[in-house]
């Protein structure tokens, strides 16, 4: 006897009809990371498909990625000289907003974010400035050193802030700054709830900025800690968040539903480079169809709840979804 579910399936048709979730190209947003000089493009070995590259090849890229139908990205940087306070990044000639500059100049409507962040600007590795005393970062002067470098952002040209160094009032700083300094229009996607977890590794070898002592449970969040990490992103929307983001998303789908049954904001999924590797590298194998299961493993993430999803996978489904 048939019951309910199976005359649901008969056929593509239906089933087509009754699917709950689609990914669209409307959902991705690709990670890009600038590195300062002229060499083209260089492939990381833990991250196959993920290239650092200089600002010509960047300006490039963005036009391929614009012909795909990718519409938004992520970007980092990588800066020849490093320093105890990532003085880099805060400068008006900074890598971060050269870059913004020539990608706007060629295509304008292009909608760049930036993450905000220190460790790949800071000769020790640490999302900030570090305490004398204590050694551990310093949350004020890092508050403060966040607003220079969001300037600098803006001043470039960049469409959307991204704080990812998860420190205590980034929020509220970074939208009375930005309000003060005529950036009122200027959404933040903040990385509320981001965890200190083993996924980042590959892109640590990427963006160069794995710390040379200690780690991150200082400042990221026990990946241990669900109620913690529902409070963290409600922090941040009282703080003035215009979007939540959960950082890594695979093992954290838990956490993204908690969230979007919690807020009204848009929900980013950040689905990182461990992710990532541990796919290309089954698929590499032949252990796993790999188109099949990225698709799986992304709309699992919009399943959970995230309308935006951040990946490395975004060239790839976004042919697959033309
Ligand atoms: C910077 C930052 C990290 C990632 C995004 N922004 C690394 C970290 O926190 O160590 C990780 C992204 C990824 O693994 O794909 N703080």
């Amino acid at each position: 006897m048939y019951k309910r579910f199976r005359r649901l399936r008969t056929n593509k048709t239906i089933r087509d009809l009754v699917c709950e979730t689609k990914l669209s190209k409307d959902d991705f947003v690709y990670p890009l990371f600038v590195k300062e000089g002229r060499f083209d493009k260089i492939e990381v070995a833990s991250m196959p498909g993920v290239y650092q590259m200089d600002i010509e090849t960047i300006v490039k890229e963005c036009g391929e990625l614009i012909a795909i139908g990718i519409k938004a990205i992520l970007l980092f940087g990588i800066p020849e000289k490093k320093d105890n306070i990532g003085s880099e990044c805060m400068g008006e000639y900074s890598l971060i907003s050269r870059t913004i500059r020539a990608i706007k100049q060629k295509y304008p409507e292009f909608y760049i974010i930036t993450d905000l962040c220190f460790c790949e600007y800071t000769s020790h590795g640490h999302c900030g400035v570090l305490d004398d005393k204590t050694g551990q970062v310093n949350n004020d002067k890092t508050l403060e050193n966040s607003l220079t470098q969001a300037l600098v952002h803006l001043k470039a040209g960049a469409n959307m802030i991204a704080p990812s160094g998860m420190m205590d009032g980034i929020i509220a700083t970074l939208r009375n700054g930005m309000d003060k300094h005529g950036y009122s229009h200027i959404p933040i996607m903040s990385y509320s709830t981001k965890f200190a977890s083993a996924f980042y590794g590959p892109f640590r070898d990427v963006a160069q900025s794995a710390p040379d002592k200690g780690d991150r449970k200082t400042y990221q969040m026990d990946v241990a800690n669900r109620a913690e990490a529902l409070e963290e992103s409600l922090e941040d929307e009282a703080q003035g968040a215009d979007i939540l983001m959960v950082k890594p998303a695979l093992s954290f789908l838990d956490i993204i539903r908690d969230i979007k049954n919690n807020t009204n904001l848009p929900i980013a999924a950040y689905n990182v480079s461990g992710e990532y590797a541990m796919l290309k590298l089954a698929g590499k194998h032949g252990l796993i169809d790999y188109d099949k299961v990225m698709y799986e493993k992304l709309l699992s993430m919009k399943r959970a709840g995230a309308s935006i999803i951040i990946t490395y996978h975004a060239k790839e489904i976004c042919e697959m979804l033309n």
